[in-house]
């Protein structure tokens, strides 16, 4: 089994994700997350939510994932939004033409090619169709949309999209939460839920799919402010950042020969102008450290400048951070510069204004073009079309007032040319006092693929050991992401202790802590399972409980044992320990320090599939002293299902 096998079996087996509706066949690109995924994925986005919303002190909004065919007219995505497609003239099936390219070539960004110069280089390559092997030298390469429609209600009427990004759900919504961010700029939005995309080929999991989770925040900024760390309110906070290691791999690296990374940090590169914008210097610093705590491999990541061709119809700058997964760099979020394209198209489309009046310190004096047509001969002359005729001399006197300098003007209206007497027009410059301007901001935005993140946090957890002579396999996720944050078992369910341990389990619970409660097999076994899907605790029940109010710890990582109070009159104690191991508010080194009577490790634990019996470490009934092994009986409970909690 390679090891992505093995990880999609982990994850079908113990219920992380597993392939959607296959009583039905299944289709591809959809997947269920099962109870312990959709419990990862949980804690990931309250991870997000935590650090990117509630720290930074953002808003946010819950929009329709059906929106109407104008916002995506409005949004460039029924336009562009396309991918590279080539169909097998043999067995029919498509394919990214882009990806093909790519396998076939050192090429790494063929998305950046027209269709033209794609359908050459599978030509030139005499590419095979991956799934029929027939040559697809001699099709056509063309662009698919990858919105997947609807219709709004009966009929065909009123066409609408599910939305291919969340942000849209933002940008449209900006008139009124401008208003709740009290018109002050800069000002974030965030949204987590779902988008999609009818992808051409779905592929490697939950890493290509239909229908996915985003996790966007949309950061309205000032379009003339200058970031110079001169306030605290407008500007992002660099200094708290400052030394976060970053490995970029810049444009320049990815054109150049050696293809290196630079190893630099947040402070360095915007000072070496290696990123452009401060707010997404300041995003890749606080995300490298979010990627760490809640578990990625931070040797196998990097941060990738968009090359030109790459970019987003709306982006200007634009850096992936790319997790290394089976071998391949996936990208798991962008980081772009959206500019105003969003605000102003919308604006257009939409005829809302998509601004923020910011009012100067003191009123300013200005001049400015403006037009008093004489009704008394625009009303004769043009009847009901006077007041388009109003309008067009309006603007015009405000895009191109030079146009007022002769003896005629000529305006359009209504697809006509009609030339005015300017004597008519009442064209002046005048002098107001104006206290503000209205202006359009400017969008950063950090875009997070939950499901790629989730990808990335189950992938680089994976560890193999040797513990007391057995193999074992286990995930370390960071507590704060760990769908079971601890396992609670009875060493047997009889005489109280299953009783005491349920009780523990539900006290637990009621602070918040997720707790599975498991009598069933041996110790050890108990222990592995709870390994295998990443419970950083597990907490047994024994004799000594009854007698001495303890009960055992144990440590996922280094599978020690520690004896820690569990006194029944004072239910919250245990709770406030483990809330506080959780938060990393303590460890399970200083509670050794603080507890360890000597508790004995006995951990031997089983392959799957077998009971284990040549691990015994104690006496049958349990009742060794501090120690408890992984062979204690099991009441006749044992159940010979390696993957059944
Ligand atoms: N909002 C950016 C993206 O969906 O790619």
């Amino acid at each position: 089994m390679t090891d992505r096998s093995r990880l999609t079996e982990l994850a079908t087996r113990r219920g992380f994700y597993f392939p959607a509706a296959e009583a039905y066949g299944g289709v591809a690109g959809f997947y269920t997350y099962g109870p312990l995924g959709a419990a990862l994925k949980r804690n990931i986005e309250d991870a997000w939510r935590e650090r990117f919303l509630t720290r930074e002190g953002h808003m946010e909004v819950d929009g329709p994932t059906v929106m109407p065919e104008p916002v995506f007219e409005a949004s460039g995505h029924l336009d562009t939004f396309d991918d590279m497609m080539i169909e097998c003239p043999d067995c029919g099936e498509s394919h990214r033409a882009d990806h093909l390219v790519e396998a076939a070539t050192d090429i790494e960004d063929a998305e950046a090619f027209g269709t033209e110069r794609v359908a050459d280089l599978i030509a030139d390559h005499d590419v095979a169709c991956p799934n029929c092997g027939a040559s697809l030298a001699d099709a056509s390469v063309s662009e698919f949309n990858l919105m997947f429609g609807t219709n709004i209600g009966p009929g065909s009427a009123a066409p609408g999209y599910l939305r291919p990004e969340t942000a849209q759900a933002i940008f449209v919504e900006f008139p009124r939460l401008a208003e709740y961010a009290r018109n002050q700029l800069p000002f974030g939005v965030g949204q987590i839920g779902k988008a999609y995309r009818n992808e051409i080929s779905p592929r490697r999991g939950i890493i290509r799919v239909r229908e996915f989770t985003q996790a966007e925040l949309e950061l309205f900024v000032d379009p003339e402010s200058e970031v110079d760390g001169s306030d605290p309110d407008a500007d992002p906070d660099l200094a708290a950042v400052a030394n976060v290691p970053l490995t970029l791999y810049p444009i320049d690296e990815q054109r150049a020969e050696g293809n290196e990374y630079v190893e630099t940090t947040v402070a360095q590169a915007v000072s070496e102008g290696l990123i452009g914008e401060p707010w997404i210097a300041y995003y890749l610093g606080i995300a490298a450290e979010w990627y760490e705590r809640i578990g990625i491999d931070m040797d196998r990541f990097r941060y990738r400048q968009h090359l030109p061709g790459e970019l987003s119809h709306y982006a200007s700058e634009c850096w992936d951070a790319e997790a290394e997964l089976g071998g391949n760099w996936v990208e798991i979020t962008g980081f772009a510069t959206r500019g105003s394209y969003d605000l102003s198209r919308h604006a257009d489309f939409s005829g809302e204004s998509m601004t923020i009046f910011e009012p100067y310190d003191e009123p300013q004096k200005i001049e400015r073009p403006a037009v008093d047509p004489d009704m008394s001969f625009l009303g004769p002359e043009f009847g009901e079309r006077a007041p388009a005729v109003v309008e067009a001399l309006e603007e015009r006197a405000a895009s191109d007032p030079e146009a007022f300098d002769g003896e005629a003007i000529e305006i359009d209206v209504d697809g006509e040319t009609c030339a005015i007497p300017v004597a008519v027009t009442g064209f002046d410059v005048i002098e107001e006092t104006v206290a503000g301007e209205h202006v359009t901001p400017e969008v950063i935005e950090p875009s997070f693929g939950i499901d790629r993140v989730f990808a990335a946090v189950f992938e680089h957890a994976v560890r193999r050991d040797v513990v007391e002579g057995k193999e074992r396999t286990y995930l370390e996720l960071a507590p704060e992401v760990a769908p079971t944050f601890v396992g609670v078992f009875p060493l047997m369910d009889k005489e109280g202790l299953g009783e005491r341990a349920r009780e523990i389990a539900s006290s637990l619970r009621e602070r918040g802590l997720t707790a599975q409660y498991d009598d069933s097999g041996s110790i050890g076994r108990r222990y592995r399972r709870q390994d295998e899907v990443g419970t950083p605790v597990c907490l047994t029940v024994d004799y000594e409980t009854l007698e001495g109010d303890t009960v055992t710890l144990r440590d996922r990582d280094s599978a020690t044992q520690i004896r820690v109070p569990a006194p029944p009159d004072e239910p919250g104690a245990l709770g406030r320990l483990l809330a506080d191991l959780r938060a990393g508010a303590t460890s399970f080194d200083a509670l050794a320090a603080e507890y360890d009577d000597g508790t004995v490790v006995g951990d031997g634990g089983t392959d799957e599939g077998t009971d284990g019996d040549d691990n015994t470490v104690e006496g049958a009934d349990g009742r060794s002293g501090s120690e408890h092994g992984d062979e204690s009986t099991d009441g006749g409970n044992e159940r010979d299902d390696a993957s059944g909690d």
